[in-house]
């Protein structure tokens, strides 16, 4: 898989110098952020899906929020995070990058939230990226907000390939959140309300779209 995303990665269009820099912070101060290949599809999947709003769980320094903005220019993004430097960090490269009225970013553990702070009522599309252990709760708190045809997307699915080890190869720290991501993946998937599937892309990308009812 590595050697089809250095491959895909080596093709695409040139990065301007503003997103260049954050994915050299990022990579420097050890910032989780989407890998280039997970980025350009999950990009081309809201270029045709044409949300009006996303809500993002994890922002981290901001980075896939600036690029969602910058790909959607009529989207607004809401965007959740607790880790209090890396919200400063978000706020300052909002701000720099000239898209602050199309994002808002909250400070808050999305787990515990009053969902009322939410400034929409309902989202086009609901974006989890932030505890893998938690996908479930945040799935179950956020998918009531997405509209019926929304679709709900979740990165690292694969867990850096950790979802295909068996448990006793495993860090026991990391354990329970691997068996708690593949009882996630195990009941998105078959899942009544939504038409799921993954996509092996970059580490795993899981597209759930909401049944009209
Ligand atoms: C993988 S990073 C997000 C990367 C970002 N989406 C990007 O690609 O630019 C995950 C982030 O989720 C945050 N996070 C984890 N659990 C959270 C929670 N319960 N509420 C809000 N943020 C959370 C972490 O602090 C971390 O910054």
């Amino acid at each position: 898989m590595d050697t089809y995303n250095s491959y895909i990665a080596g093709l695409q269009k040139k990065k301007n110098a503003f997103i260049i820099e954050m994915e050299e912070y990022a990579e420097q101060e050890n910032v989780p952020i989407m890998d280039s290949s997970s980025i350009e599809t999950f990009l081309g999947l809201l270029s045709i899906q044409k949300p009006s709003t996303v809500l993002e769980i994890g922002s981290a320094i901001g980075y896939s929020a600036i690029r969602m903005a910058q790909s959607l220019p009529d989207a607004t993004i809401t965007t959740i995070e607790r880790d209090a430097e890396r919200y400063e960090k978000a706020v300052d490269y909002i701000q720099a990058s000239g898209l602050g009225d199309q994002i808002q970013i909250i400070e808050a553990d999305a787990l515990n939230m009053d969902i009322e702070r939410l400034s929409e009522e309902s989202f086009d599309a609901l974006f989890i990226d932030a505890a893998k252990g938690q996908y479930k709760r945040f799935f179950e708190k956020y998918s009531p907000k997405v509209k019926s045809g929304g679709v709900i997307y979740c990165d690292n699915m694969f867990m850096h390939g950790m979802v295909l080890q068996d448990n006793v190869d495993l860090h026991r720290r990391k354990r329970s959140m691997i068996r708690n991501l593949k009882e996630f993946t195990i009941w998105i998937m078959s899942h009544p309300d939504f038409n799921t599937s993954l996509l092996p892309v970059g580490d795993g990308i899981l597209i759930a779209i909401k049944k009209e009812l």
